[in-house]
Parts: structure tokens; sequence; C-alpha cells
């Protein structure tokens, strides 16, 4: 249902993010998108619903070939891709069911949803698919009064109020602890099953990506250098995608006190998410902001 055919990405900066990418998603496939920092991942998934520009290829959802796309029918198609970030991406000071329906502003426009008059049967659904993700009961919270996982439930919820083919999830665990990032991956993987999406998961946790994908896409430098089912990826093929390291030993756990790095990380992150977001909003309702 989604095609890559030849699609290249060189940003302004000079940097080359991604060459000769080919790639074919069926209806419901769980892919997992991994690869080392910096190869592209996050690219890819910009590429896919526009928010990056593709400077080479085509890329088709069904029947469009969204590379050409632009205005009412691009913000149309839009609406058939569902966005998951890492969790910091809701809006802090608003309710879980504000943000939840915040996923309809390619629907209801901007100042309807800035007036927060939603449509009737998007709040109905909006319940139903808090209760699908484990949260009925949290639908007066503000976002900032939530776990990590319970913040990634909304944002999963979210997602899934524009009824989407395609799920880009970019990071979904990356500041969960491993049981919470188990729980969030199998309730995606389930949603996906339940709802024939398909899915593309930029995930750097490789054991993660083993346990719950479909298949799995190993990005370097830009290029797609392993495709194939979570039983192939074997310590040779981790070495191509990641480089030297000893895959067969468990390393130590990493201490719990965060490094001024990941930090920094995390912040960008943040930032980039919420830029993401911002900017899908204004699209979707044709640049109101
Ligand atoms: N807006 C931008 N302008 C210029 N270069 C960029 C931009 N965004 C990404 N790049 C470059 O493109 C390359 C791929 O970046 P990308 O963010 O897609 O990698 P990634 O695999 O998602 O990395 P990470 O695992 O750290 O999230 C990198 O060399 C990066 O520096
Ligand atoms: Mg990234």
């Amino acid at each position: 249902m989604l095609t890559l055919t030849d699609v290249g990405k060189r940003y302004p900066t000079g940097d080359r993010a991604l060459t000769d990418i080919q790639l074919t998603l069926p209806k419901g496939q769980v892919m997992a998108l991994i690869g080392p920092s910096g190869a592209g991942k996050s690219t890819l998934i910009r590429c896919v619903n526009r928010l990056v520009e593709p400077t080479q290829g085509s890329i088709r959802l069904e029947d469009i070939e969204l590379t050409k796309l632009s205005g009412n029918r691009l913000r149309h198609a839009r609406r058939s891709m569902g966005m998951i970030f890492q969790e910091y991406a809701l809006v802090d000071r608003l309710t879980v069911m504000e943000n939840v329906l915040s996923g309809q502003l390619g629907y209801v426009g901007f100042w309807r949803s800035f007036l927060r008059r939603y449509p009737q049967d998007a709040v109905a659904e909006a319940f139903r698919l808090l209760e699908r993700v484990g949260l009925p009961h949290a639908i007066d919270k503000r976002a900032d009064a939530l776990s990590g996982g319970q913040r990634q439930r909304v944002g999963i919820a979210r997602a899934l109020l524009q009824s989407p083919k395609l799920l880009l999830v970019d990071e979904p665990t990356a500041s969960l602890d491993p049981k919470t990032s188990r729980q969030i991956m199998r309730l995606i993987r389930e949603l996906c099953a339940e709802r024939e999406l398909a899915a593309i998961i930029n995930i750097h946790d490789v054991a993660l990506a083993r346990q719950f994908a479909d298949r799995i896409v190993g990005l370097r430098a830009g290029e797609i250098v392993f495709d194939g089912q979570p039983s192939e990826l074997t310590s040779e093929i981790l070495t191509t995608i990641y480089g030297e390291e000893d895959w067969d030993t468990t390393p130590e756990p990493a201490d719990d006190e965060e490094t001024d790095e990941q930090e920094k990380e995390r912040e960008a992150h943040r930032y980039q998410s919420g830029r993401d977001l911002r900017r899908l909003a204004s699209l979707a309702d044709g640049g109101v902001r």
C-alpha cells in the first residue's frame, strides 16, 4: 500500500540523508526501521508525510502519488497517515481528551479546535479510542499529570482518531522503562492487526524491533543495508548496520542517572516533535497559524 521508489533526500546544508530508497509496505505490515543515530530514519518517515520534501524519487500511498500533491489534496492525504512521536509531544496544559481531539485538526479546522468545539462524533470516537488504549478514567486529567506510558497511550489515540491507513512512529519508547516500552509496542502491534494498519516504527531498541515487528529494515548512512524478517537479523548484519560491537553479550544495565548528552538529545527530540506537530496542524488548516 506504501511504495517508495528511488527516494533520495539532500538537505540544503548539503547533508545527504537518504539515497536510492526502495521500499514497499503491504497493508497491515509492521515494519521496524533501525540504524544508528543520523542514519536517516526520521528523515524517511518525514518524507512520507512530506514534513520533509524528498529531493528525488516517488512515494505512493495506494493509488496516490504523495510526492506530487499540494494544497488541499496533500492535506487530505495526510489524514490517512497517523504520526506518533516520543511521549513528550502532548500539550501539557490540555486534558487527555483535548489532546486526542487535536488529532482532528485536519477535519475541524484551526479555529473550531481553538475554541474547543469538536463535532460530537469525534468526541464519541475519542472516548472509544481512550477506552481501547486503556485510559478511560483519565479523560479529564491534564496531560502533565500522566506517566510516560499513559502519555504515549494518549499519543496513540490521537494518531488513530484520523482513522489512518498508515502509522508513522518515531521512537515511541525512547524514554520509557523496559516494561512500559513493551506494553506500548504490544499495543501498537495489536491496533495495527485490528485495523489492518501498516506501520513504520523508528526504534533504537533492536530487541523490541525483533519482538514486535513483522519486518526489519536497517539503514546506514541513508541507505538500506538490510531488509528481512526479525529471525534473519544476525550479529553480522547488526555489525553491518551499526558497526563493530559484541552483539552476543548483554551489556551491563546503564546507570539510571541521565547524562548531559542524554538530556540534550531528549530536549532535541522534544523540540523536533513539537515542531512537527505544530507544522502538521498548521498545514492541515491551510496555514492559518
Ligand atoms: N533539518 C535538517 N537540516 C540539515 N540536515 C539534517 C536535518 N535533519 C536531519 N539532517 C541530517 O540528515 C541525516 C539524517 O538525520 P535523521 O534525523 O533522519 O537521522 P535518524 O536516523 O533519525 O537519527 P536519530 O536516531 O538520532 O534520530 C543526519 O546527517 C542529519 O544531520
Ligand atoms: Mg530520528
